[in-house]
This record gives structure tokens, C-alpha cells and sequence, in this order.
């Protein structure tokens, strides 16, 4: 097979979710440049095709496509099984691809100029009203955040699992956010129970997420002491840092990390962000290349490890 005789036996292989814009593009980038082979996924073909011919107008070339849309099992499928023919086994897996959980009220790249003159003059809190103020909290849009950001991110490692067991060292860093910190939970029962991983289970982790829905429903999440302002997306996030913790326990052979990338100019944010893409993704990038040492089931904030997930 022509990929098996390029390359050495010790290239290491990576994988990069909802890598065709954002910072999962550079984060592609990146790998590649530190010699790994980056399989660059995206949910849209076309977008994917465009992702790969940016990097490999800068010289990349070991960097490959495949399609994958995290919320769909079949197309997870098939990239599993794409990597087991072609590698037999997966190094890094960055899951980076994520939505809102909100609806926007306006295009993210429409009139950007006259946008970043206005950030400019604003600090992060400001930054950040403003985008809450330009996002409506749907019940539609909650529900997609949980499916994509837990549910999704959750069903990737599971189909990739043995081949990240069959690396001698194999990596997870899962792209998490500080909104995602169980300071956001107003109810200490549920922060508690959400932050001791020796009780909490993954099916327990649905039975919470359930319930944040029918609150959120209800109107009552806020009451509840669920998050306010983004919840769905901090709930998502809250929860993909707990199950990383949980499998990070189950699976002592592996590193699972979540990294904060930090407040970033991308689509997710409207371009409101502090950092560049660039910035972010070596947030992301330093977590996934950490030199030897066991670090695994922790939360990684810009690249400094955090003592706690609160
Ligand atoms: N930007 C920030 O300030 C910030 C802060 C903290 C954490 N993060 C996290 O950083 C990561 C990257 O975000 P970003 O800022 O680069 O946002 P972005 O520019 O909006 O990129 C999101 C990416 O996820 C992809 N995606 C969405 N749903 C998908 C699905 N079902 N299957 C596959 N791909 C899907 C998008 O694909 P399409 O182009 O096809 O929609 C896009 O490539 C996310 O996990 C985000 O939560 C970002």
C-alpha cells in the first residue's frame, strides 16, 4: 500500500474533528508541521476539499481528507474504518468540531471590518454581552449542542478507541472550554455530583443531560441553577469534561485532556474573540504534543494545566 511504504513505521497519525475552518484547521496545520500525519475531517466534502489545498499550498502535504459528521454513526463508521485499512491505528485525536447551541442573529462573517473596529474598543466582558446579545437560547438549538458537543464528541472516541489502544501512546484532547468549568453550576448538588467522577457514571451523565433539556423546556433550568447565558453550551462542555475524566480512569493507557483554547475571532464566537486562531490552536496543540509524563484527565486552560475542573 502506498501510504505503508512513504511512510516511516513511527509516524505518528492524527485525526482533527470540524477541521475545515477555525481553529481545527490550524490545529491541522500545526500538527502537520511538528511531522505528524493529520487526517483533516469535515462534515461538508467541498469545504474539506478547500481545507486540504490552503494546507498543501503551504507546503503540507501529509495531510489527508476524510468526511465526518460527529453526529451521524455511519459516517463515524466509515472514517473508523478508513484509518484501521490505512494505519491500523490512530495516535491523537483531537475533538474539536462543536456548535453554539444558540441561534445567531447575525451572519458570522457579514461586515466583519466595521465589527473588529467596534471589539476593538471593547474589553472581554463587553465582548462577550455583546455576543450574547446578538444569540437567541433555543430549545432546538440546546438540544443540537448536547447531540453535537457531548453526544457527538462521546461517539468519536468510542469508534476510535481500539485504534488509539493499538498506538503506544495514544493521545485524546478533547477541545473544551472554560464555560464548561462547574463554576458555571448554580446548584451545589449538582456541581458535586457533576465533579466527583469516582461515583458519577456515563449513564447517570445522560440522566442529568435529560433533565437540563426538560428544564431548559420548561423554562426552568435557570430556576434549577443550570447555567445561564449559553447554558446548553456550557452544559455540553461541563459534560465532555466529566466523561473525559471518567474514561480517562477506565483507560490508564491513554491520555485524555480537555484544553481551553482561550476566547477566540471564529465563526463560534462571531469573530468577537481576543485570541487568533493561530493562538488558539496552540492552546489545543500544546496539550496534544505534551512532552512524556502521565498527565491525563485534566483540563488545560491556554496551555497551563488547571488544579480542578471547577
Ligand atoms: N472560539 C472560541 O472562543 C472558543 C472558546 C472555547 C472553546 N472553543 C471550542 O473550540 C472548538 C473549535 O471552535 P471554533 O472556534 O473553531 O469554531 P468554528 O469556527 O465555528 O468551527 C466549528 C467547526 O465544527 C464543525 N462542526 C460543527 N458541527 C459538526 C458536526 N456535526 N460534524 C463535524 N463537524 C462539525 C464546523 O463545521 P461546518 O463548517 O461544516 O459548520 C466547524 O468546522 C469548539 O469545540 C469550540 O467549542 C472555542
Amino acid at each position: 500500500m502506498e501510504d505503508a511504504i512513504s511512510r516511516p513505521r513511527n509516524t505518528r497519525i492524527a485525526v482533527v474533528t470540524g477541521a475545515n475552518r477555525g481553529i481545527g484547521l490550524e490545529v491541522c496545520r500545526q500538527l502537520a508541521v511538528n511531522g505528524i500525519t493529520v487526517v483533516l475531517t469535515a462534515l461538508d466534502e467541498g469545504m474539506g476539499a478547500e481545507a486540504i489545498e490552503k494546507l498543501k499550498g503551504l507546503a503540507l502535504s501529509d495531510v489527508l481528507f476524510h468526511q465526518l459528521d460527529i453526529t451521524d454513526v455511519s459516517s463515524i463508521a466509515r472514517l473508523a474504518n478508513f484509518l484501521n485499512t490505512r494505519f491500523g491505528k490512530l495516535d491523537i485525536l483531537v475533538n474539536n468540531a462543536a456548535v453554539g447551541g444558540v441561534v445567531y442573529s447575525q451572519d458570522p462573517v457579514d461586515d466583519l471590518e466595521s465589527r473588529e473596529e467596534k471589539f476593538n474598543l471593547m474589553d472581554r466582558d463587553q465582548r462577550l454581552e455583546w455576543l450574547c446579545r446578538n444569540c437567541r437560547e433555543t430549545y432546538n438549538a440546546a438540544k443540537e449542542g448536547l447531540q453535537t458537543n457531548y453526544y457527538g464528541t462521546k461517539h468519536v472516541i468510542e469508534a476510535l478507541l481500539p485504534l488509539l489502544k493499538a498506538s503506544d501512546d495514544g493521545r485524546i484532547v478533547n477541545v473544551s472550554s472554560d464555560f464548561g468549568l462547574l463554576r458555571h453550576f448554580r446548584n451545589e448538588d449538582l456541581k458535586q455530583e457533576v465533579n466527583d467522577v469516582s461515583k458519577l457514571t456515563e449513564e447517570r451523565l445522560d440522566q442529568l443531560l435529560d433533565q437540563f433539556l426538560r428544564d431548559f423546556k420548561a423554562g426552568t433550568a435557570e430556576a434549577r441553577g443550570w447555567p445561564v447565558a449559553f447554558a446548553a453550551y456550557k452544559v455540553s462542555k461541563a459534560a465532555v469534561n466529566a466523561y473525559s475524566r471518567i474514561l480517562a480512569a477506565k483507560q490508564p493507557a491513554l491520555r485524555i485532556n480537555c484544553a481551553h483554547p482561550g476566547y477566540v475571532k471564529s465563526d463560534i464566537t462571531l469573530h468577537s474573540g481576543l485570541l487568533t486562531p493561530e493562538e488558539g490552536a496552540s492552546n489545543v496543540v500544546k496539550v496534544a504534543l505534551l512532552p512524556d509524563g502521565r498527565v491525563t484527565g485534566a483540563f488545560f486552560e491556554e496551555g497551563k494545566k488547571l488544579a480542578s475542573f471547577v
